[in-house]
């Protein structure tokens, strides 16, 4: 694949953790990936595989030892941090704990204003975008007015991903953002991101020690394993025929899902996103 058709693309990216008095920590060794526009690109591995590391990487909250990052080809592996504020309207971020990742003391409101006012929207003009935001991810409209602590974790991650996809990125950090779901409000949650990103073609680098979730999300899939990848591929290849070891084992233990039912319906997403771009 040439390099103007990836969207997002890391080129034998090293990330190593220093702390004083410690021996560093190779995080991340020699890691290479792309996602390209509209696609869901899953990341699979065990805890402290270095999945995060790699998240962290792409939104500069890590410095990279070596190796290059490209976002629409453009190299963003060292960017200055204005630049990264900028940055900010094409990449976001969806963690995994609901429970920490929005202000507390903030109304919904203010926690959905706030990207837009940063980058420069008027109050009238946010505001307006919040009803339709909240209206997106599918809450009430006087959610509004409420505090975070008022909404079940679900709906709490339903606010995170409202305020990612505020200002229209093209790609969205998913740090396992149903790992602290029950099993049906996950399923919720995947459907309105995949909902998301059909009306919307945005891409997701979609983390997760889950199978079965990676699964049912990703078009395609890379396995990391201590800090390297082991295997990519399709994900009907990787999950049905892994050929790495590792992978072999960490795929063992996981339900067996749909496969035909969920292939027909990456199909279908492909040809929307396919059409939205002629
Ligand atoms: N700030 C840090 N300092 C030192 N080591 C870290 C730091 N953050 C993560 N690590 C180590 O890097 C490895 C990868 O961590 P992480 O990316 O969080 O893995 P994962 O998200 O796959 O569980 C782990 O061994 C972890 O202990
Ligand atoms: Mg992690």
């Amino acid at each position: 694949m040439t390099a103007h058709e990836a969207l997002l693309r890391a080129d034998d990216l090293e990330v190593e953790y220093r702390s004083r008095g410690r021996k560093s920590f190779t995080a991340l060794k020699g890691v290479s990936l792309d996602i390209r526009p509209g696609e869901t690109l899953g990341l699979v591995g065990e805890s402290g595989s270095g999945k995060t590391t790699i998240g962290r990487a792409i939104l500069g909250l890590v410095p990279v030892t070596s190796g290059t990052i490209t976002f629409d080809g453009r190299d963003i592996t060292r960017i200055a941090p204005a630049e990264r504020r900028g940055l900010a309207r094409d990449i976001q971020v969806v963690f995994q704990d609901p429970y920490t990742s929005l202000n507390p003391s903030m109304t919904v409101a203010d926690i959905l204003a706030e990207p837009l006012l940063v980058q420069g929207w008027t109050r009238k003009d946010a505001y307006a975008r919040i009803r339709d935001l909240l209206d997106r991810v599918h809450l009430p409209a006087d959610a509004d007015r409420r505090l975070p602590r008022e909404f079940s974790g679900g709906q709490r991650q339903r606010i995170a991903i409202a305020r990612a996809i505020a200002l229209n990125p093209r790609l969205i950090i998913c740090d396992e953002p149903v790992s602290a779901l029950d099993l049906t409000t996950q399923a919720r949650v995947l459907d309105l991101l995949i909902e998301i990103q059909e009306s919307t073609g945005v891409a997701y680098l979609f983390v997760s020690h889950d199978l079965g979730v990676i699964r049912h999300i990703s078009h395609r899939v890379t396995v990391l394993y201590r800090g390297e990848i082991v295997e990519e591929g399709e994900v009907d290849q990787v999950t049905a025929r892994p050929s790495h070891p590792y992978t072999q084992r960490l795929f063992m233990s996981a339900p067996v899902a749909d496969v035909a039912q969920q292939r027909k319906r990456r199909e279908e997403r492909r040809l929307l996103a396919a059409g939205r771009e002629n």
